[in-house]
């Protein structure tokens, strides 16, 4: 049995006294051990132990008055991926096109090996870039369509991409088709067959958003593609909320083409994201910035970028090593502890509505919230109590987003809470 003070100095060497060096920055053995020997000591129960995740918190800079629940938007990023990102900046400094481009362009064979392990997929199936716009829009724009064809997207799917598509619609005369979802939902096969009432013998090609950023909603993204697969339709990801956040592997869903952020969920420095494109597919994906031979089944047909931030991208592995640390499981369970922390407390202001499930299996961190008769929840938030949301305007959903993070402490939640409640007592002083 592990005594609170042991559990301690694990904590702090496995957190705390995490070593730099090196290019790659790896994590020391030392630590690694520690924290292995702490959870295999703790099965389960680190999900509610405050003291582990004190210990997560201790390595971000959180600021001390500020109150970040806006970790939906983009996340901060662990102070090792932040030391890692400044010491390749500083190197590539002494000389930049010989550090940038002879000497580490090669470290990214490294790093998109690991990550395509983590994905359970194939190092010549990921292209890194700069976010999932990027990534969609290579996807989106580089498909063969032609008048006519048709493409199902949903009404909650976010605008860069409905953009891109309506674009082609533009360009090329495809056809829309528009799932309408009505959020909250929390039942699966209510969404499953919202997908398929869509598919007709014209679809060529579906995008799945698995997790909706306007209110948290998940979509059961392998059962949509199951049906989709079974009748030809090619299945597009948008993971940008669901990639080291879910607990989930992009060769789960049988999909062709993904997209995501890493500077989200997977915590890697600002401006870097990957697409997944299946083997078969890549030769026949035009790339947005042309390479010597666009019909190339070589993914970094898609990274032919320019000169880029190859210190942010090869950062990706130290996010990777810090995210594995906490475990991609603990990490899931841990972020929708947190979301129903808060909201069950919240159940009884009166006039608390929320527009984010309650199917365990269909929620997540990010949830969509208001207060019934209050005015500019979010604002008030922010002037009154300096915490910091993001505000929701889409499809009926008018509220406040919180998104907690895994350095978000249940005495961060109370506070909200504590703030929601206030401005409700007052609203409701103001109708007397
Ligand atoms: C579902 C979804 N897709 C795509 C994006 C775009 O991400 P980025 O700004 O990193 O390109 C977002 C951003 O929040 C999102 O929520």
């Amino acid at each position: 049995m592990t005594s609170r003070r042991d559990f301690l100095e694990r904590m702090s060497l496995a957190f705390g006294g995490v070593a730099i060096g090196g290019p790659l920055l790896a994590f020391s053995p030392k630590t690694k051990k520690n924290l292995e020997l702490l959870i295999a000591e703790l099965p389960n129960a680190e999900v509610r132990n405050e003291d582990f995740w004190g210990f997560v918190k201790q390595a971000y800079s959180s600021s001390g008055s500020l109150l970040n629940l806006n970790n939906g938007g983009v996340s901060p990023q662990p102070k090792v991926v932040q030391e890692s990102f400044i010491e390749y900046y500083k190197l590539f400094n002494q000389a930049p096109s010989y550090y940038m481009w002879r000497i580490m362009t090669k470290e990214i064979e490294g790093v998109r090996q690991k990550v395509a392990e983590f994905s359970g997929v194939n190092a010549d199936e990921i292209a890194f870039n700069r976010n999932t716009t990027e990534g969609l829009d290579t996807i989106i724009h580089g498909l063969n369509l032609s008048k006519g064809d048709e493409v199902v997207i949903g009404n909650f799917d976010y605008p860069n991409m409905r953009q891109a598509w309506n674009q082609r619609v533009l360009r090329d005369g495809i056809d829309l088709k528009i799932v309408q979802l009505q959020l909250p939902m929390n039942d699966e096969d209510e969404m499953v067959q919202a997908y398929v009432g869509r598919f007709s013998k014209k679809t060529k090609y579906v995008l799945l958003t698995h997790v909706i950023n306007w209110t948290g909603q998940v979509l059961p993204v392998k059962r949509i593609a199951e049906e989709a697969n079974k009748r030809g339709i090619s299945v597009i990801v948008d993971a940008a909320h669901s990639f080291a956040h879910l607990d989930f592997k992009v060769s789960d869903f049988n999909a062709d083409y993904l997209g995501t952020s890493l500077h989200k969920w997977l915590c890697a420095p600002f401006g870097t994201g990957m697409i997944y494109v299946r083997k078969g597919k890549i030769s026949e994906l035009w790339p947005s910035f042309s390479p010597p031979d666009p019909r190339s089944d070589d993914i970094r047909k898609f990274e032919n970028l320019g000169t880029r931030n190859i210190g942010a991208e090869l950062s990706i592995g130290k996010a990777l090593d810090f995210h594995e640390l906490i475990g991609s499981q603990r990490k899931a369970e841990r972020l929708l502890y947190l979301r129903n922390y808060w909201i069950q407390q919240a159940q009884d202001i009166d006039g608390f509505q929320s527009f984010s499930p309650n199917n365990p299996d269909l929620s997540c961190a990010l949830a969509t919230v208001d207060i019934k008769g209050v005015e500019k929840l979010g604002q008030q938030l922010q002037a009154k109590y300096n915490i910091h949301t993001t505000d929701i305007h889409h499809e009926g959903v008018d509220g406040v987003r919180i998104t907690p993070n895994v350095y978000t402490s249940l005495k961060d939640l109370d506070r909200l809470v504590a703030a929601f409640r206030s401005i409700a007592s007052k609203r409701s002083k103001s109708q007397e």
